[in-house]
């Protein structure tokens, strides 16, 4: 691709103007009825379904709320998921596909609740929700998610009536769904859970865990303790269920881009490959995908041109005003893992593989997950972590056997270069000196920062990410800034800096 970027802001349009919530650190030791780990949508709904309950909770965030996943996504809230329905089917069976599907109408019409309910301005309104056939090859597989939809009691229909700019084949539809503002929307849930005896700390990050009665959890501001400790960061930081090993973790573009007319109003996503996700925010379209498994190798603009080309193909684009990009774990075999930590753990909870429908999917897991911590179990058994699917099993040795060719593939490798002055400005390179290898970024400065390759979770050698400038991780996930910074786990400790090679 050779166009070059236009883009007037990097990052979010939801993260633009983060209102300071000012949440402190802890200063001292504190024991709560539920601590929570991770203010993002997951988190805090949970967090606020306990607080409703009775109980004292903490949630404790290692940056700001709503600024993880929650705060880098397109912001479709509805039970309308492309295929996801006829995939869940295939892996699991029409049953748990059924209960998906109800749980997420329960989960959209929660939102909208939870909204009203605590007064929070998140800009949300009820949107017709599309899964469009671009070509008829597609058509099929958007008749069977209608059809599987239907047969959960989900009012969807068949229709050709698609406001893209483009032809289409036609499309299921599921009116009354939502489009919010994600940030404002989780600023809003912190806001309710903070006080009364609950209370939110932002800059806070969970590093190690005892799991006793109570739970204790170090973070890098002391020990907090909670009854029982819910585990919503997303990809679950701890590796004692085996979380690693059964999620895959997948990475997605987004930006978005000021157009004259013809705006697409409707929640679209194509069924087909590649997927593009659409909606609109004022006089702004939002175009997302380009989608690939996170720490692949050789990212670069081209994640973000290709949406911008898209964008501009098809509406009259006059600036493109924002990109970002994210990542959602998958699980192998395509369900949300929702309940006990580990098999025997009764006071560790967890919610994870929301697989980029996690708005719908953080409020049905935060649901259960209170469920759970008043007493009962619910359709919690469906998304135990710890069922076996069979027919997830090829994907799960596809997904390892990846892993292993990356942990032990990379070490392998040649470095890049032999030299740091080999290094252009605003590049980064592997440096080879002996049997050694540096990774060195070298800003638009020119000043190099050198750091371990090696990633701190589990130990796979982390690649450059040029899209984004990070350090990412091939084998589940976890993402360092250039200094070594941890932007996101598993990992919870930084990439050691290292001397800067010759
Ligand atoms: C490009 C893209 C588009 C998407 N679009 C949609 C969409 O339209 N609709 C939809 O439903 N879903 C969408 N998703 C998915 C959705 O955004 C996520 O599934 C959802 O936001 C996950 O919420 P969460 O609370 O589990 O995670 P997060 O929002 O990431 O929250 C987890 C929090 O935990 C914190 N944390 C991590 N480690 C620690 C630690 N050690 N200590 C303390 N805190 C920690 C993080 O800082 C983070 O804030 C999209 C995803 C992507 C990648
Ligand atoms: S994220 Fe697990 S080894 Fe890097």
């Amino acid at each position: 691709m050779s166009s070059t970027s236009t883009t007037t802001a990097e990052g979010s349009l939801w993260l633009e103007a983060l209102p300071d919530t000012g949440y402190p650190v802890p200063t001292a030791a504190r024991a709560f009825d539920v601590l929570v780990i991770g203010g993002g949508i997951t988190g805090l709904t949970t967090a606020l379904l306990l607080k409703r309950q009775g109980a004292r909770v903490g949630v404790i965030e290692a940056g700001r709320v709503g600024a993880g996943v929650t705060g880098n996504n397109t912001a479709k809230v509805t039970a309308l998921q492309a295929t996801r329905l006829t995939t869940i089917q295939q892996y699991r069976g029409a049953d748990v596909a059924h209960a998906y599907a109800r749980l997420s109408a329960a989960a959209v019409e929660r939102v909208a609740a939870l909204a009203v309910e605590e007064g929070i301005e998140c800009e949300l309104r009820r949107r017709p929700a599309l899964t469009v056939a671009v070509a008829a090859a597609d058509l099929p597989d958007v008749q069977t998610e209608s059809d599987c939809a239907r047969a959960a009691g989900l009012p969807v229909t068949m229709t050709d009536d698609v406001d893209l700019p483009y032809p289409t084949i036609g499309a299921a539809r599921l009116d009354d769904q939502v489009e919010l503002h994600p940030t404002r929307y989780a600023l809003g849930l912190a806001a309710a859970v903070d006080g009364d005896g609950s209370a939110v700390y932002e800059h806070t990050r969970a590093l190690r865990l005892h799991e006793g009665s109570p739970v204790r959890i170090d973070t890098d501001h002391g020990t907090l303790t909670g009854a029982d400790v819910v585990v919503a960061t997303h990809v679950p930081i701890w590796d004692r269920g085996g979380y690693f090993a059964r999620l895959e973790v997948m990475r997605s573009y987004c930006v978005a881009a000021r157009v004259r007319a013809g705006h697409s109003r409707s929640l679209a996503i194509t069924a087909g490959s590649p997927t593009w996700s659409y909606r609109s925010a004022g006089d702004l379209m939002i175009v997302c995908g380009s989608g690939h498994a996170a720490g692949a190798r050789g990212v670069d603009e081209d994640a973000y041109l290709r949406l911008e080309e898209h964008a501009r193909e098809h509406w009259d684009v006059t600036e493109v005003t924002h990109r970002w990009s994210a990542q959602d774990p998958v699980p192998y075999d395509q369900t949300p893992m929702i309940g006990s930590y580990t098999p025997v753990s009764r006071h560790l909870h967890v919610a994870t593989g929301f697989a980029k429908w996690g708005l719908t999917g953080g409020t049905m897991a935060a649901t259960m997950i209170a469920d759970r911590i008043g007493g009962g179990t619910g359709d919690s058994l469906v998304f135990s972590p710890h069922r076996v699917s069979p027919r997830g099993l090829p994907s799960l040795a596809r997904m390892n056997a990846g892993v292993a060719v990356d942990m032990v593939g990379d070490r392998l490798a040649p470095g890049q270069v032999r030299s740091t002055t080999e290094i252009p400005a605003g590049e980064a390179r592997v440096v080879r000196s002996g049997t050694d290898r540096t990774g060195v970024y070298r800003d638009d400065e020119g000043i190099a920062h050198a750091v371990s390759l090696r990633c701190t979770h589990l130990g796979c050698l982390v690649r450059f990410n040029a899209a984004e400038r990070s350090w990412d991780c091939p084998c589940h996930g976890s993402r360092f800034d250039v200094t070594g910074a941890v932007l996101e786990g598993p990992a919870v400790e930084p990439l050691p800096s290292k001397p800067v090679p010759d």
